[in-house]
């Protein structure tokens, strides 16, 4: 690589970057963990940077081998042709022998980080395991199957709690630790590659540098992100070896990532960095969906409140979608981390103010499947329920920390019978995930099977049910024949949409009581009746047109017709009641009609 300065970056890099960055020819990459994210980034770093190897290991030998056949482990928008690609190149390869892990130049960790079930910090803290596990392997294989002692850069891409890299500097180069000796940081070279090494920079030990990168991207969307990313986080210590590694892991990503895009940052920024990111627009979420709640009680349409408040540019559009609740496997556990570790700093204040962010999600989640009870005659018992969706969001299989699945839990608590239909979801993921986050197994629940069925056409799942109960925004659950849905439902015949997504009004209309997250729509229809009112008693005042248009200041009286004021009046309250009663409060004012001049 001759240079990688872009020619046309309108912003400064990082000053890290400023000289050239090393040769990545040749460079030799393991990804450890065949998940979400190592296999989408191995495949991009293979794709962008052909004279790169790239190998993905994993302890998992079926999940190495679904990689290495025709039939992915995950489903992601793209990612079999970007996959099919790599290994036409040659430059990408799945193994489940550890012993790969000793030709890297480059060891990114990739493995999971799930929140903690026992022990210190249950249910809050992040499990490390996997971590320590990867890093004492990589030391153990390198040891004994590495050639001569060298040096090699591992990257940190798993979402971790901040200081986990010092955990990792320690196990990796044992003779760091306190009380035992310095190591020699020769072994990386400052030469323009960092795979070669001159004879002076052989150690007795194979030392390691360790940085972060936290990964960004979106499931969904991984192909997309991981191409064209918002930006790409460096971490590492401001030490030669630090900064060789930092520029390292840059030149890798320079190679399809503009200069300008890519921040370094020391450690403990770049480990903190991720989680506060998640843990922000997760924030956001929880605050649409707050005010959502009061847009169903006051007759105000969360969309619109979405629109007019994220059109200011300080606020921004995205992350203001109001829904059962946000799942998937980052933002519950990476708040509930970030607020483990404020409590650990003894930051107490700060610590329940994000925790409220998660609180209010699982508020939401409760609220959302207790409207559904309590609007079906407050009994499911044994009705049979049709669920559209049950992955986490919409183009991902994944079920992990799914709405959907909480909002299962609460309808199978009062013995309901879910039917479910995902496009991508397979039951074996949903299973456990009830498992896994609401401990709901055969055990636990006996009769399961016939509680929870898992349905491959969408027309059988509906078919005969109470309602339609929408938890995943499939863009497909718009398109679907209400009409002959409805044919086929119980009547009255129900819908609860859960992520806004149907067209609401085509439902009414074909005879569904429609109930959506942040809309009143029986307010709604009862202010359209206001609205055509109250145009009526304009149109019977002011046969020639609008009143306004002839200057006029109110609704004339008695002129042209109409039953006249008193009559008009009457219609609005009694209007006014019902939409009271709609409210199902008194306090209601809306307005009569201008007086008569
Ligand atoms: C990733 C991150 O790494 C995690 O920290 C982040 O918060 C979410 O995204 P993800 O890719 O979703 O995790 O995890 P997963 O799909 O479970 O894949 C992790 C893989 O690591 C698994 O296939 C597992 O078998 C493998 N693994 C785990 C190892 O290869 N070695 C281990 O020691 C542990
Ligand atoms: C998230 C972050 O976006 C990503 O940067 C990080 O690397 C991993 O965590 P992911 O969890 O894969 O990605 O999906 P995301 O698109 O963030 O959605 C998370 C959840 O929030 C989903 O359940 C989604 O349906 C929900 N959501 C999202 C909303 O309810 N409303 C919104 O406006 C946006």
């Amino acid at each position: 690589m001759d240079t990688v300065y872009s020619s046309n970056s309108s912003t400064t890099p990082s000053s890290l970057l400023f000289l050239p960055l090393p040769l990545i020819a040749n460079l030799k990459v393991v990804i450890i963990g065949a998940g979400y994210v190592g296999a989408p980034s191995a495949a991009i770093i293979a794709i962008k940077c052909p004279s790169v190897s790239v190998t993905v290991f994993d302890i998992d030998r079926s999940r190495i081998d679904a990689w290495n056949s025709d039939s992915l482990p995950i489903y992601e928008p793209g990612l079999d042709d970007l996959i099919r690609q790599c290994k036409k190149q040659g430059n990408l390869r799945f193994s489940n022998n550890e012993s790969v892990v000793a030709l890297a130049d480059l060891i990114i960790v990739c493995v999971q980080t799930p929140t903690k079930r026992f022990g210190v910090g249950a249910g809050h803290a992040s499990d490390l395991k996997n971590i320590e596990l990867a890093a004492r392997m990589i030391s153990r294989v390198c040891a004994s199957t590495g050639g001569r002692p060298r040096h090699r850069i591992v990257v940190e891409k798993s979402t971790v709690p901040v200081k986990t890299a010092q955990t990792l500097k320690i196990v990796l180069n044992p003779s760091t630790a306190p009380g035992n000796r310095r190591p020699s940081l020769s072994g990386l070279s400052t030469s323009s590659s960092p795979s070669s090494s001159s004879s002076t920079s052989i150690t007795a030990v194979n030392t390691f540098s360790v940085i972060s990168s936290p990964e960004f991207l979106a499931e969904g969307t991984a192909v997309a992100d991981l191409e064209k990313p918002s930006r790409v986080l460096i971490g590492g210590d401001d030490t030669i070896a630090g900064r060789e590694s930092v520029r390292t892991l840059a030149a890798l990503y320079a190679e399809w990532v503009p200069l300008e895009k890519i921040i370094t940052t020391n450690l403990w920024s770049s480990e903190l960095s991720k989680l506060v990111a998640n843990a922000f627009l997760a924030q956001r979420i929880s605050s649409i969906n707050s005010v959502s709640a009061l847009c169903e009680a006051s007759g105000a349409d969360v969309n619109e409140v979405a629109r007019a408040v994220g059109t200011d540019i300080r606020v921004g559009p995205h992350f203001l979608k109001s829904s059962v609740g946000f799942g998937g496997s980052c933002f519950k556990k990476d708040i509930l981390n970030l607020v483990y570790l404020f409590r650990s700093y003894n930051l107490h204040e700060p610590a329940l103010y994000w925790e409220s962010v998660v609180k209010i999600n699982e508020w939401q989640e409760t609220r959302f499947s207790h409207s559904i009870v309590s609007r079906l005659f407050n009994t499911i018992t044994g009705k049979k329920l049709a669920m559209l969706g049950f992955a986490f969001k919409a183009d991902t299989g994944d079920c992990r920390e799914s709405a959907a699945a909480a909002v299962a839990n609460s309808l199978l608590q009062e013995r309901a019978r879910l039917h479910v239909f995902d496009p991508k979801a397979d039951a074996a993921h949903m299973f456990e995930e009830l498992e896994t986050s609401h401990q709901i197994s055969q055990s636990t629940t006996p009769g399961l099977n016939d509680l929870f069925v898992v349905e491959t056409d969408v027309y059988a799942c509906c078919l005969n049910a109470h309602a339609v109960i929408v938890t995943t925004e499939w863009p497909m659950f718009k398109k679907l024949d209400w009409a002959r849905i409805y044919a086929g439902c119980i009547k009255p015949a129900f819908v609860f949409d859960g992520r806004n997504i149907l067209d609401h009004s085509n439902l009414s209309q074909i005879g569904f009581s429609v109930h959506a997250i942040g809309k009143n729509l029986a307010v709604e229809a009862a202010m359209h009746a206001h609205a055509a009112a109250v145009s009526a008693v304009a149109e019977r005042a002011s046969p020639q047109g609008s009143p306004l248009k002839k200057g006029s200041v109110g609704v004339g009286g008695g002129g042209g017709g109409g039953g006249g004021k008193d009559s008009d009046d009457a219609d609005f309250k009694s209007l006014n009641e019902a939409v009271a009663r709609v409210l199902d409060t008194t306090t209601v004012e809306l307005p009569l009609p201008p007086p008569s001049i």
